[in-house]
């Protein structure tokens, strides 16, 4: 069982859109029982609240299934209960590594450092353009899965 936890800011946009699109992709190559995929956040901005209805709307559009989600923020703990810690941007990354402390197992990454030109991926919740956001992440879970399968 691979074990991927998304994290984001606020667990309403981008991590969210990562955990469907990846679980998605997974389902399609009939592995979902070989993932246990979730995620969370670095803030507690938007704790307890669902995906956000500009995430919804483009996850319709491209026709990804989604599921009731409750943001939450990440904690020590799922450090060692994930195998893989996914941030969105580099900001994540510090948030996340000053939520956990040190990475001495080499598991947090950046999503888009998984393509062949690694980025951040923009906030929609400032920038409004979700068809940006779902772009990256549908070409970093495709990498990152791509990553993944070749490593097991
Ligand atoms: P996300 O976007 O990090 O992609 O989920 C945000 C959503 C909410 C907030 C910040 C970022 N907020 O401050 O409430």
């Amino acid at each position: 069982m691979t074990k991927v936890l998304f994290v984001c800011l606020g667990n309403i946009c981008r991590s969210p859109m990562a955990e469907m699109v990846f679980k998605d992709m997974v389902n399609k190559k009939g592995l979902s029982n070989e993932f246990f995929i979730d995620s969370a956040a670095t803030s507690t901005e938007a704790v307890g609240e669902d995906i956000y209805y500009g995430t919804i709307n483009i996850l319709k559009e491209k026709q990804v299934p989604f599921t009731n989600h409750i943001s939450r923020q990440i904690t020590k703990q799922d450090y060692n209960k994930f195998d893989y810690i996914i941030g969105m941007e580099q900001r994540n990354i510090n948030n996340i590594l000053r939520i956990i402390g040190e990475d001495k197992q080499n598991k947090v990454f950046r999503l888009l450092d998984f393509s062949e030109n690694p980025r951040d991926i923009a906030d929609p919740w400032y920038t409004g353009d979700f068809e940006t956001t779902y772009n990256d992440i549908e070409e970093g879970c495709r990498k990152f899965l791509e990553y993944i399968l070749k490593e097991k």
